[in-house]
């Protein structure tokens, strides 16, 4: 899954997930972990999500490919957040090509900046896991404050605040362009309308999966 900060790749990657049985794979789910557990990789990749700049690749590569020789990956993932620049991509074609995989599809989520803002603004996150997302206005929970599904309290991410979204969008659009252009010049990449209802986008990336699988 590609797209902007806030297009909704996670709150679709956890639907497809569900759907079709494979692990979901946020990279940036991935590095929050880290951080909430204190490792050396949690402290070194604060640095920068909380600036809202990428995590150097050389961070990044390490931690995918350690989550992708995982047993629950053996039959595929879905990618969420990753690739997000050129070099990533080529690096993930790389070990695909050793472990005898490949990239079977490249979901393009394009969402327009307003509405980007808009999401990022009234983000809420459940605090037991990252797949429950909720928004205050577009996808409010029943009870304020609390998840629909396990009961746990929501949160607002710390680099959801106004002046860090705007350098991620500023900073991260450009790769994430040259991630869309590489998998266009490979013929693996749908680009599907995300200014939707989620339910509309789903049904469009359902339909693109299988296309790919065909
Ligand atoms: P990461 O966690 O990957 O953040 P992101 O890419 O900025 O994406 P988000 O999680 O913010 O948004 P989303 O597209 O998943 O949207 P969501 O479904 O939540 O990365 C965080 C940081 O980690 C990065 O800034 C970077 O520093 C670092 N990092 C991560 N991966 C990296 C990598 N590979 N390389 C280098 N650095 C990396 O939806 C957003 C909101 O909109 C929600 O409230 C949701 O309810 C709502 N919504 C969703 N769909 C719809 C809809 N159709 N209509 C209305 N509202 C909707």
């Amino acid at each position: 899954m590609v797209g902007p900060p806030g297009s909704g790749k996670g709150t679709q990657a956890a639907m497809l997930s569900e759907r079709l049985g494979l692990p979901h794979v946020a990279s940036g789910d991935l590095f929050r972990s880290h951080i909430r557990r204190g490792t050396p990789l949690g402290t070194k990749a604060a640095r920068y999500i909380e600036r809202g700049v990428l995590v150097p690749d050389e961070l990044v590569l390490g931690l995918i490919e350690d989550r992708l020789t995982d047993p629950d990956a053996a039959q595929g993932v879905i990618l969420d957040g990753f690739p997000r620049t050129r070099p990533q991509a080529e690096a993930l074609d790389a070990l695909l090509e050793r472990t005898g995989g490949r990239v079977a599809g490249a979901l393009f989520v394009d969402v327009d900046r307003e509405s980007l803002l808009r999401r990022l603004a009234g983000r809420r996150i459940c605090s037991a896991t990252e797949d429950h997302v909720y928004h205050d206005i577009s996808r409010p929970p029943r009870v304020a404050g609390r998840c629909d599904i396990d009961g746990a309290e929501l949160y607002q991410r710390d680099d959801d605040n106004p002046e860090t979204v705007r350098t991620r969008l500023d900073q991260q659009l450009p790769p994430m362009y040259e991630v869309v252009d590489y998998y266009t010049d490979r013929g693996v990449l749908t680009a599907v309308d995300g200014d939707r209802s989620v339910a509309e986008v789903n049904d469009a990336l359902l339909h693109a999966i299988a296309q790919h699988s065909t």
